[in-house]
Order: structure tokens, then sequence, then C-alpha cells
């Protein structure tokens, strides 16, 4: 750790404790304890990049002011060991959020929609920047057909019209070629609960590797895919389409539900797959996933069908 130590000797801050956070990460991320001149302690995260993956480095560079705002960076090396130093901002949502009323669901959700609409309408029609584009293509499809063939050369439940689900979602629609109706603007990318914090009543975003231009669907349809429950499915579409509004960004009801649909499709089939994976490395138990393909499988069905007026 002697990046680490010079680094915050260079700041005056002196290394008073540290812990591994684990998990399967980008890279290794540390929770540190430290001590100013004054003798004032406060803590970080510090999130060292593995060579491959710092992309969010590079975001950052890029894309510093408009990410500021919603994030609790402190400070970003560019150059060998890449990394970020960030506030400590304790436990990401996704722990607490099934505990909670619903009463309380509905305002932690309310508070990140209406956090996000700042985001995307400070940044519509985002020009003079070097952040990649997102485009919808068949990456998610494939990957999910794939996973669902392994699945069915190990276990005896894989039900083989779930294969046909991803096939008539992305073919009768033609998910893979489409082209978002919203106007664009920046997106954090992979805003699931585990990337959201709560902390000083103020909604906060880690982990901005994803970050490209995009329709604002794009950051609700994966927001989403945490909540398992259509009712609040159904809630955050309504309600985000509100939230736009309030910020004067304009989106006609028809280009709004087939850009929601639309990023609706491909990523809830890109969690199918991640979640399998998941199941494959030993993190998610049997009953679990099954429940998990269940519901998002019915998902599929249930847009497509919406979408195709069945
Ligand atoms: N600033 C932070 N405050 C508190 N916890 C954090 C912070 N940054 C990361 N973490 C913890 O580490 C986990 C992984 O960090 P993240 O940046 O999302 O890496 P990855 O790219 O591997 O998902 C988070 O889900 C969270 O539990
Ligand atoms: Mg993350």
């Amino acid at each position: 750790m002697k990046h680490l130590e010079r680094r915050l000797v260079e700041r005056k801050l002196k290394l008073l404790q540290m812990q591994t956070i684990e998990g399967a990460h980008a890279g290794n991320i540390y929770r540190i304890e430290v001590m100013d001149e004054d003798h004032r302690r406060s803590r970080y995260v510090y999130k060292e990049f593995a060579a491959d993956r710092s992309n969010e480095v590079e975001i950052y560079s890029k894309a510093k002011e408009y990410i500021q705002p919603f994030s609790k960076y402190v400070d970003v090396w560019d150059t060998p060991p890449q990394a970020i130093l960030m506030r400590d901002l304790q436990s990401p949502l996704k722990k607490e959020f099934k505990g909670l009323s619903d009463r309380n669901k509905r305002k932690q959700i309310v508070s990140i929609l209406e956090r996000l609409a700042v985001l995307h309408s400070s940044t519509i029609r985002l020009v003079a920047n070097e952040l990649p584009t997102h485009r919808v293509t068949s990456e998610w499809r494939d990957w999910c057909l794939d996973q669902l063939t392994r699945l069915r050369s190990r276990s005896q439940w894989m039900n083989s019209d779930w294969i046909n689900v991803i096939k008539d979602s992305y073919d009768q629609l033609d998910v893979t070629h489409y082209n978002p109706r919203s106007p664009l603007v920046l997106t954090h990318g992979d805003p699931h609960l585990e990337n959201i914090f709560i902390l000083d009543e103020q909604v906060w975003f880690i982990d901005w590797e994803w970050t490209t231009v995009a329709s604002p669907l794009r950051d609700i349809t994966i927001l989403v895919q945490d909540l398992y429950d259509s009712k609040w499915i159904q809630f955050v579409k309504a309600t985000y389409h509100e939230c736009l509004k309030n910020k004067q960004f304009h989106i006609s009801d028809e280009d709004y539900r087939r850009d929601y649909h639309y990023l609706y499709i491909d990523h809830t089939t890109m969690m199918l797959a991640w979640e399998i994976e998941k199941y494959f490395q030993g993190y998610t138990m049997e009953e679990e996933i099954q429940r998990m393909i269940d519901f998002k499988i019915g998902e599929l069905n249930r847009v497509r069908e919406e979408e195709l007026g069945l």
C-alpha cells in the first residue's frame, strides 16, 4: 500500500486504518480511516483499478464537471496504479431497501428519480465531449442465449421456452436496431441499488464506469432491475416521466414508452444473463435464481406484448 500512503501524505493525510471491501470488483477497494494535520479523522473509500478495468478514471477525466455534483469523488489518479478516492458513503441502498415499508420505498425511489432527472436534464443535448454514445446491439441477447443454453446442460428445471422468449422479444421488435427517440443526455449507465447511496438526505452515485451519452431511459430501465415487483416497476415508469416534465424535459408519451420498452427488454436480458452468471459462480441459490428468471421472463413477455399491442 505504498502508493496509497504516499498519495495520502501528499494531501497531508495519515493512514490510520484500512479494510478491504470484499467482492468481485473491478479492482481492489479499501475503506480507510485517515487523520489530517489538525488531528481530525475521516473515512474514505479508495478504489484501485485492475489495468484492464480503469474506464472509470477516463470517464471521470472527460466528464468531471457533470459527474462531480452526483458523486463524492475527492481525487483521481491517472498514473499507475489508476485509482479514485471517494468519501465513505456507508452502505449501498440495496441492503436496506428490501426491508423498508412501502411508504419508505416510495420515498427513496422518488428521491433517486428526482436526482437522476437533475443529471439528465442538466446534460440534455450534451455537446463538446468525447464520451461514447450508447447503442443497443445483440451483445446481451447473445450472452443471455448462451447462458440459458449452459443452464440447460446443467439443470433439470430449465424451461426451453425461455430461449424463445428472448428471441421473440428481440426479433419481433427488432430491438438490436433500435434508435432512441429521446434527446440524448449523460447517463450513469449502471444505477442499480448497489451503486446508489443516501447520505445526509441526498442521493449519491458511485461506479461511473459505464457512463455514456444515451436516452435517459437507459438509466431508468437499469434501476428497475433490482425491484422484482411489477407494482414498483410501473411506478418508476410513470413517475420518471413526470420528473422529466418537472424539469422542462419534454418527451411525448409515445417516445417515452418506446424508449422505455426497448431499453427495458435489452437491460432485463442483460441482467438475466448476469444473474445466471452469479448462480454459476455460486453466489445465488437455486430457488432464488428460479424466482429471478421467472420474474424477468414474465416481464419480457409482458412488455413485448404491450409494445406489439397484443
Ligand atoms: N464511496 C463508497 N462508499 C461506501 N462504499 C463504497 C464506496 N465505493 C464503493 N463502495 C462499496 O464497494 C462496492 C463496489 O464498488 P464499485 O465502485 O461499485 O465497484 P464495481 O465496479 O466492482 O461494482 C460498492 O457496491 C459498495 O458496497
Ligand atoms: Mg458497482
